[in-house]
């Protein structure tokens, strides 16, 4: 059986939720049971518009760390979006992939010197610093760079903390800016990063009040600070739209009180999970399954190894604190339900995905969906043990395709990258059509070949 190329977007006739999606390939692709990602590309435009919609003065800049897959890089560079890049390679991945150095941030407060330098020798200018050794390191090495200073936030209500690593306190922000002011290096703005998976909008406005403090405090000392930078943060899983609303609106209250719009601030954010986190659903496979009875209740009980695990795709468990949640796909009984708990397919004890849950019995061969998996998942994966972990599968209708289809298509030569484009002659009703798409073999479905080599 042929797999599709990797990178190939699958463009279907009719609109997919992921779910049917993969319904649809685990019932073409019978024998293959390699975990796979379905990710709705469209989901990322969707996120982008709602994004410019509630947060009109915000430019987005997406931290490419979250999930540094090449198609989402493309589509959000289409869009208009720039990019949060931490280290030269992902510097390099983005302006490979057609961004140019002025749409990106090097939000790194704690740099390498010689991807300073690499910053330098492609242009870009604009780089994030919370310390005086790297303000000295800056000076040396690239004299004429745009500082950001970062400042400490109240992040205890975050899911992942930053605060105790990175940001400078009120009174230190104030020293470095004399510093600098001392050494005359160039000061342009202001940034924080309130931690990743904020429960509170409390947090961005006291950060938003305390920056227009250092701002002020820079403007006096002559500094030109024109630029705040309101870091990530922002929830991105199905479900959270109504927080992200209130975030929103207590980020564009909390600017115009203290940073109304003059024509000169320009505001910025550096959302990860926001973009991507519901994009991917991730299928997985049961591989083999261990039935025991409960001492105490006589129950019977299961545990399941599935084919992606904590050195995989979830690895955000042990590094995002994430909970995920299973869905089955089982043509067995979904009523009766049974202690459960789901484990990766290494050796290793600590990969474990699910310790204790009720769901339905399953057979080994059956899938079993997981939502929400697109952030801080497959950029931060390894195969362990050899294993492979989710391969990602794009998706989009082709009404949606022949918006966006430039994203893909426009590359420059010297930037090219090996993306296929496939059509998949989707149809309910016949079993014709259904035959039509077995192959899955990328000649017999290419619609358009968009960038078919790299150099
Ligand atoms: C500097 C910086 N910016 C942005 C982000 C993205 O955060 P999130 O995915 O919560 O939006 C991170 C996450 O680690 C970060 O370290």
């Amino acid at each position: 059986m042929h797999l599709i190329k990797d990178n190939s977007i699958v463009v279907t006739k009719n609109q997919y939720t992921a779910e049917e999606f993969i319904q649809k390939k685990i019932d073409l692709l019978k024998d293959e049971v390699e975990p796979f990602y379905a990710v709705d590309l469209e989901d990322v435009c969707n996120k982008h518009i709602r994004w410019i919609t509630l947060m009109p003065r915000v430019k987005p800049h997406y931290a490419v760390k979250c999930n540094d897959d090449i198609n989402v890089i493309k589509l959000l560079a289409y869009l208009g979006a720039g990019f949060d890049c931490a280290s030269k390679g992902e510097i390099k991945k983005v302006m490979d992939l057609g961004a140019s150095a002025d749409r990106i941030i090097y939000a790194n407060p704690c740099k390498q010197s010689s991807y300073i330098r690499y910053a330098q020798e492609v242009g870009v200018e604009t780089m994030t610093f919370d310390n005086e050794q790297e303000l000295m390191k800056i000076k040396q090495i690239y004299p004429n760079a745009k500082l950001v200073l970062r400042i400490v936030t109240d992040d205890s209500n975050a899911v992942c903390r930053f605060s105790m690593k990175f940001g400078a306190d009120m009174n230190t922000a104030r020293k470095l800016l004399d510093k600098a002011q001392e050494i005359d290096m160039r000061i342009i703005g202001v940034s924080f990063h309130c931690g990743s998976g904020q429960m509170t909008s409390k947090a961005f406005v006291d950060a938003i009040q305390n920056a227009r403090m250092i701002m002020n405090y820079g403007n006096k000392l002559g500094f030109d600070m024109h630029l705040l930078d309101i870091g990530g943060g922002f929830p991105g899983n199905t479900g959270t739209e109504d927080y992200f609303a209130e975030i929103s609106a207590a980020v564009n209250q909390a600017l115009e009180e203290h940073f109304p719009d003059d024509g000169h601030i320009k505001i910025i954010a550096e959302p990860g999970r926001y973009y991507v986190a519901s994009a991917y659903a991730l299928a997985t496979n049961v591989i083999a399954l261990r039935e025991m009875v409960d001492s105490e209740t006589g129950n019977l009980k299961y545990m399941y190894y599935i084919n992606d695990g904590v050195y995989g795709s979830f690895n955000c468990v042990l590094y995002d604190h994430y909970v995920p949640e299973p869905h089955v796909l089982t043509k067995g009984d979904l009523n009766e339900k049974y202690t459960t708990s789901i484990w990766g397919p290494t050796c290793d004890g600590l990969d474990c995905i699910n310790k204790s849950i009720q769901i339905p019995k399953l057979n080994i061969g059956d899938w079993i969906l997981w939502k929400n998996m697109g952030a801080y998942t497959i950029s931060a994966a390894v195969q362990f043990n050899g294993l492979p972990y989710g391969k990602p599968i794009y998706f989009m209708p082709k009404h949606f395709w022949d918006s966006v289809k430039a994203a893909f298509q426009s590359i420059p030569r010297k930037h090219q990258v090996d993306t296929c484009i496939m059509r998949l002659n989707s149809c309910d009703c016949s079993n014709e059509v259904e035959d039509d798409m077995l192959p899955w073999i990328p000649e017999d479905f290419i619609e358009e070949a968009a960038v078919v080599t790299s150099q």
